[in-house]
């Protein structure tokens, strides 16, 4: 059986972009992969936290996976920071990476851009401790949204040069984007992706916003004036990412939609797509309300700690010893 590895940052209530272009794929894939899923916190301080408000949102990630549909007896859920080797091989692999190679990364220079002395060091390591997490678990495929697929590239180019430098450990992991909802882009700028950390909070659907915010935000969706419904993504971005959360969301194929709706103006095809998101919505979120103050989250986070920890240090441990680390004991 296959392993999979993926993560999500805490670092905000999770947007539609996260469920359509990542989670909903983990929940299909755990069904015949052995997975690890996390929530990986340390990605999430390379930008300021208010502490409080992290330590929400990381068991509200949690909660979400669960209600998403990740089963914990299928699957293990855990938390980055509670897995030490995740940073320790992250350093190993720091002295692995270029400052140069780092430097190239588009999502570092997006987020340094403007802020000089003021960017952490972290904004510039993170795609180490990135591959570090895939790593550490033998992970042969990665599902991720489009815009990890640089970070991915480097993390496997990483474990290729660790493997030829050291000692060949490392499985070298496939990258796996969805073919459709891989870059689910911003209602209010549909040339940019839909982000949890946009400024503009009706550029993008929070996982757990109400129905009637989920229907004003799809309905003040930025479109165009010609009135027809139709995949140009080119020349129609509104439109195309509407049919590309319609399609996704409720599992129909793009032409069939355009076929429904080409003629018929907006209006309706918007009322159509907002209710699309509110049906998928609903039962996770009922299922999250459930389980946010719950022992049983607690239960299962424990579990999965113990369990990533245990696979984790052996490959750790086989780090350290193909790099030189520690000591040798002598044997009498
Ligand atoms: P993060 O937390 O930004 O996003 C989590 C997942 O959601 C996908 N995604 C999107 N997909 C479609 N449309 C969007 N608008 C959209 N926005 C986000 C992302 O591609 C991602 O799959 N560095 C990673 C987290 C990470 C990780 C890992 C992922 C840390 N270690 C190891 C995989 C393997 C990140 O910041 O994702």
């Amino acid at each position: 059986m296959k392993t999979i590895f993926s993560g999500i940052q805490p670092s905000g209530t999770l947007t539609l972009g996260n469920y359509l272009g990542a989670m909903k794929h983990f929940v299909e894939l755990q069904q015949d992969h052995q997975c690890y899923f996390c929530v990986v916190d340390e990605h999430a301080i390379t930008m300021p936290q208010d502490r409080l408000e992290l330590r929400d949102n990381i068991r509200s990630l949690a909660a979400l996976y669960l209600a998403s549909g990740i089963d914990a007896d299928k699957s293990t859920l855990f938390i980055q920071s509670e897995v030490a080797a995740h940073t320790q091989l992250g350093w190993m692999l720091q002295c692995v990476s270029y400052i140069g190679e780092l430097e190239r990364m588009t999502q570092f220079k997006d987020k340094a851009q403007g802020s000089n002395e003021s960017v952490s060091s972290g904004l510039l390591t993170y795609p180490p401790l990135m591959a570090a997490d895939i790593l550490l678990y033998k992970t042969d495929v990665v599902p991720v949204g489009e815009d990890q697929k640089q970070h991915l590239e480097l993390a496997r180019n990483l474990a290729q040069r660790f493997n030829h430098k050291y000692n060949d450990i490392f499985t070298v992991p496939e990258i796996k984007v969805p073919k459709v909802g891989a870059r689910i882009m911003s209602l209010q700028d549909p040339t940019k992706k839909m982000s949890k950390s946009d400024a503009n909070q009706k550029a993008y659907i929070s996982m757990l916003d109400e129905p009637k915010v989920i229907e004003k935000k799809i309905k003040s969706a930025v479109t165009d004036s010609d009135g027809i419904v139709a995949y140009d993504p080119d020349h129609k971005p509104g439109i195309a990412n509407l049919l590309t959360i319609y399609s996704t969301a409720a599992n129909r194929s793009i032409d069939s939609l355009v076929e429904r709706y080409h003629n018929n103006g907006y209006g309706t095809f918007k009322q159509d797509v907002a209710d699309a998101v509110i049906q998928l919505l609903h039962p996770i979120q009922k299922r999250y309300e459930e389980l946010i103050h719950s022992e049983e989250l607690d239960h299962i986070l424990d579990d999965g700690a113990d369990k990533a920890g245990i696979e984790a240090n052996k490959m750790l441990r086989k780090a350290k010893k193909a790099m030189g680390l520690g000591r040798v004991h002598i044997k009498k």
